[in-house]
């Protein structure tokens, strides 16, 4: 049985100049159709689909009406067995957020939240093409708590160009001030295939990887204080609000994914579902399968990636999975600790985790 299942809702209210997740501004003559398909597909999994933790991102999952969500979410609870469902996240962008559509949500069942804030300053809000405001994003917070969600993510962004410390530390105070249960801060990275790769191979922005290092550092000693625990190397949750459907990717589980990009990755075989809504939607009309990229995994790739994962976290490796050699070098150059049979990253070897990994692997 599968228990982590992912829905990729590929639409936004604007699409934003430094992202890379497949989505497109929304079109109400596709979407019904979408929906549709969405149904179409779980069907084809529902027989092996018994989800503890369903996660729906996008996109902006609230980019749809609530009757949209209404009709898919219910749909979905008709089609799959949803009783053993713990956590059920939804992505929000908080210029689309109502008190009317964050209630529904609730009463279908959504008890997780995860919106993308970005920055509390507005003048970085609009570096960042945001179509929401400061004081638009506080309120949808609100609205959040109002409605009952007891498990409420916050994004940041740091690394963003033109911003300062002093901006990035105000970012984190007003973040924590708010007592959200989860902040996810991640680094801005330049994606290939957007505005702000154009930018910067142009050299209108210029990436500072001191400035980055600097600006992580603040973000582990800010929230460290205020009580979070970084249990990933961008995610920080009070105690019992890990999200457990990211931790089962980071750990290795199975997981199911529908829409168009989303990836499954099921024992020894991950496929990719084609990123491109109509492509998609007309796939799963004519009976083909949305998949557009198959790939079989071998017990070592899986271990491997495993053990990639699983160093970003909390959790961290038994050290018996790691080459000897290059584990004590690690552990000699201050990159890696050893613990009861096991290693973590240091907190210096959290800012160079993609090297220590590779190093690993
Ligand atoms: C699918 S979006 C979240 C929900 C919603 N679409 C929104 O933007 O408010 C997931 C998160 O990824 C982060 N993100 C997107 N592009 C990024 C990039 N190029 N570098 C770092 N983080 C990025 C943002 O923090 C964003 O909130
Ligand atoms: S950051 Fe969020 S709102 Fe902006 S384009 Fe990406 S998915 Fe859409």
């Amino acid at each position: 049985m599968i228990s982590h299942l992912y829905a990729h809702i590929p639409f936004c209210p604007k699409v934003c100049p430094y992202c890379s997740f497949y989505k497109e501004a929304s079109d109400r003559n596709k979407t019904q159709a979408f929906l549709d398909a969405m149904l179409k597909e779980s069907e084809l999994h529902a027989g092996r689909l018994r989800p503890v933790t369903i996660f729906f991102g996008g996109g902006t999952p609230t980019a749809l009406s609530t009757p949209q969500l209404q009709y898919l979410i219910g749909g979905l609870r008709q089609r799959i067995d949803f009783s053993a469902v713990e956590e059920f996240t939804i992505e929000m962008n908080p210029a689309t957020v109502s008190l009317e559509k964050a209630a529904a949500l609730r009463a279908l069942g959504v008890n997780r939240v995860s919106m993308g804030v970005q920055s509390w300053d507005p003048g970085l809000l609009e570096t960042l093409g945001r179509v929401h405001s400061a004081a638009q994003a506080r309120r949808s917070y609100e609205i959040l708590r109002e409605a009952g969600f007891d498990n409420v993510n916050l994004d940041l962004m740091f690394g963003i160009p033109g911003q300062t410390l002093a901006q990035w530390r105000e970012s984190l105070i007003q973040t924590i001030a708010l007592q959200p249960d989860h902040i996810s801060a991640y680094c801005l990275t330049y994606e290939e295939d957007t505005e702000y790769f154009v930018r910067m191979t142009r050299g209108e922005y210029r990436p500072d990887e001191t400035l980055d290092a600097g600006l992580f550092e603040v973000t582990m000693e800010l929230l460290g204080a205020a009580g979070f625990e970084q249990y990933e190397i961008s995610n920080y949750a009070r105690s019992g609000r890990e999200c457990r459907h990211n931790l089962a990717y980071w750990l290795g589980s199975d997981y199911l994914g529908l829409g168009p990009s989303a990836f499954s990755t099921l024992q020894n075989e991950r496929w990719k579902n084609v990123s491109d809504t109509s492509e998609f939607i007309r796939r799963i009309a004519s009976g083909e399968g949305a998949a557009d990229f198959r790939e079989a995994l071998d017990a070592d790739t899986r271990k491997v990636e495993q053990i990639a994962f699983a160093l970003r976290t909390n959790r961290g490796v038994p050290t018996s999975l790691l080459p000897t050699d290059k584990a004590a070098q690690l552990v000699a150059g201050g990159l890696l600790r050893e613990e009861s049979g096991r290693s973590y990253l240091t907190q210096r070897g959290k800012m160079l985790a993609d090297a220590v990994a590779e190093d690993v692997i």
